[in-house]
């Protein structure tokens, strides 16, 4: 956790909300005066209070905590313009259709942004019957490896987690694909269209 919810989140939400601090309090089965000391920065509520809370406000735990309230504005949801995120510790990739914040082992996560591929992470294509056979010329060992590939369409994801001494490569099927992806875990995304 990288933050911890502010007396000035609470105070725009629970008015918003149109609740008092009255009827906050009640919710949450704390006094009327604990919800002004967290308003007014003099005290903090209990974690345990943080998810009570949360609901009581109509948002999501980790909405309380960055003091945003994500809505997805896109919700025509075009799968090619989603987005990567993942995480350095444990190596969870999470794909999301929209707008996110995405938290795992105690991290927000930012979007990853793809770059153009650079000699060291070639992506190459090679087009058999329906399929793109994509291959990467980079180590796999323990330390540096390409730990998964992803083909994106505007309407789906096919996605190929690789591991440490396997092959770098992937089949995936020619189906309205619009963007080929290799993730290094020292280096980042690297991003490729198809028969460019
Ligand atoms: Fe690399």
């Amino acid at each position: 956790m990288d933050k911890y919810v502010t007396g000035a989140v609470i105070r725009r939400l629970r008015e918003s909300k149109k609740l008092t601090q009255e009827e906050l309090a009640q919710q949450l089965f704390v006094s009327s005066k604990a919800v002004s000391k967290w308003e007014t920065g003099q005290g903090f509520p209990d974690i345990s209070l943080l998810e009570p809370l949360a609901k009581a406000l109509g948002i999501s735990v980790i909405e309380l905590l960055s003091g945003e309230e994500f809505r997805n504005r896109n919700r025509a949801s075009d799968m090619a313009r989603s987005k990567f995120y993942i995480c350095p510790v444990c190596g969870n990739v999470i794909r999301t259709v929209g707008e996110a914040l995405v938290s795992c082992c105690g991290i927000t996560l930012p979007p990853a942004e793809p770059e153009e591929p650079d000699p060291d992470h070639l992506i190459r294509v090679e087009i058999s019957e329906d399929e793109y056979y994509v291959t990467v010329e980079h180590p796999m060992t323990k330390d540096h490896y390409i730990s998964f590939l992803a083909a994106v369409s505007d309407h789906g994801v096919q996605f190929t987690k690789l591991y440490p001494e396997g092959n770098a490569e992937a089949r995936f099927r020619i189906d309205r694909v619009k963007g080929l992806y290799a993730y290094c875990n020292r280096h980042g995304l690297f991003e490729k269209k198809p028969g460019i």
